[in-house]
């Protein structure tokens, strides 16, 4: 069994961080979305992974590396543009040979892993799994209509949803999704879909297993999305003081502050994960709050919310909520005559004023 990531694609849902950076190395709970769907192949017991790559490749080389981190064995494999998840199959084809494997989107998330649905494929020899979950918005997603517990229609982002089932993006294939992939045509949005190549296999009598999960999964494509599994990833983590806390400081619930961090006259509500080097001085950092390393805040409250690394926020004065701070970002009361807001964002950002 082999894995197949798939860490391509624009991100354009998450503008303007994605303008910079791989939508899949944003951290969550501190630690980059793609690391989760490592650490499932891992557990999973797949060795052999092969990573898509598009114009992020270099950061995404940058930080998985040859993956030994996690005892996998990793090969990239390029994608000279977003064609689509059936076209990554179709190039990942010299790596996967006539192996069975896992595609794996790398900005989904699966709380409780894949080994067991790994296991599942392997015990029912079907010549392809898929994960469902019911979702309130089924049209952002692939749609599954089932009959007796077997899947008869799959449709990409339909504007009428014949169910609520969501394809999940982790997929189980064995070789015959080649036939498929390179059987079908490009949809309307251009792209090799794979939803179009598994109901190839469904028309041509394969065997196409679906599984509803029942566990949290989500596709962390929107900046909501990124919050609620900062949320859910955050209580589980086991609380760690490896930095310095003085006494003037309280530190309360699960709360994870990483070496070489100081918490300074400060108060810590957690679930929060506060990142290497990272200095909190007078300030509150309230729920569901990541930050990431060598960022500094005082003066200032946040709560649910992601930030970034290198990021200085002071003296803001408000609270700072439901936000995705870039990295290197600074956020700042200034004392300068006219008092106005002085703004140098990104294309694609946005304020939130009071
Ligand atoms: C892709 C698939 C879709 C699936 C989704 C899951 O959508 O095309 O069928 O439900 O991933 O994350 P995309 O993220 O490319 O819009």
């Amino acid at each position: 069994m082999k894995a197949l990531i798939l860490s391509g694609g624009k991100g354009t849902r998450l503008r303007p961080i994605t303008h910079t950076s791989a939508k899949q190395l944003v951290p969550i709970a501190n630690k980059p979305i793609l690391f989760y769907a490592l650490e499932a192949m891992a557990e999973a017991k797949i060795q052999e992974v092969g990573i898509v790559v598009g114009d992020t490749k270099q950061e995404i080389r940058g930080a998985v590396g040859d993956g030994a981190q996690w005892g996998l064995d990793v090969t990239y494999i390029e994608q000279e543009a977003p064609l689509g998840l059936a076209h990554a199959v179709k190039i990942a084809g010299p790596f996967l040979g006539n192996d069975p494997f896992v595609m794996y989107l790398g900005d989904n998330l699966v709380k409780d892993g894949i080994r067991s649905l790994v296991e599942e494929f392997e015990r029912l020899g079907a010549n392809s799994q898929i994960l469902l979950a019911r979702v309130r918005d089924p049209q952002r997603f692939g749609v599954a209509e089932l009959q007796d517990g077997r899947v008869i229609s799959l449709e990409e982002k339909p504007t009428h949803p014949k169910s609520d089932l969501a394809l999940v993006g982790v997929y189980m294939f064995d070789h015959t999704i080649f036939g498929a992939v390179n059987a079908i045509q490009p949809s309307h949005r251009g792209e090799l879909e794979i939803t179009d190549a598994i109901q190839y296999l469904i028309d041509h009598g394969y065997r196409v297993h679906p599984h509803v999960i029942s566990g949290w999964w989500k596709d962390t494509g929107k900046l909501e999305d990124m919050l609620e599994a900062n949320r859910i990833m955050l209580e589980a983590i086991t609380p760690r003081v490896d930095g310095d806390v003085d006494g003037a400081s309280h530190v309360i619930g699960k709360v994870v502050i990483e070496e070489g961090a100081s918490v300074t006259a400060s108060t810590i509500r957690g679930p929060v994960v506060i990142g290497k080097r990272c200095r909190i001085i007078n300030s509150y950092i309230g729920p569901f709050t990541s930050i990431y390393h060598d960022t500094l805040v005082c003066n200032s409250e946040i709560e649910h919310s992601i930030i970034l690394d290198q990021c200085r926020i002071t003296d803001i004065g408000g609270r700072l909520e439901d936000s995705l701070i870039g990295k290197n970002v600074e956020v700042f009361r200034s004392g300068e005559k006219p008092k106005a807001y002085r703004l140098m964002l990104g294309d694609s950002s946005q304020v939130g004023l009071v």
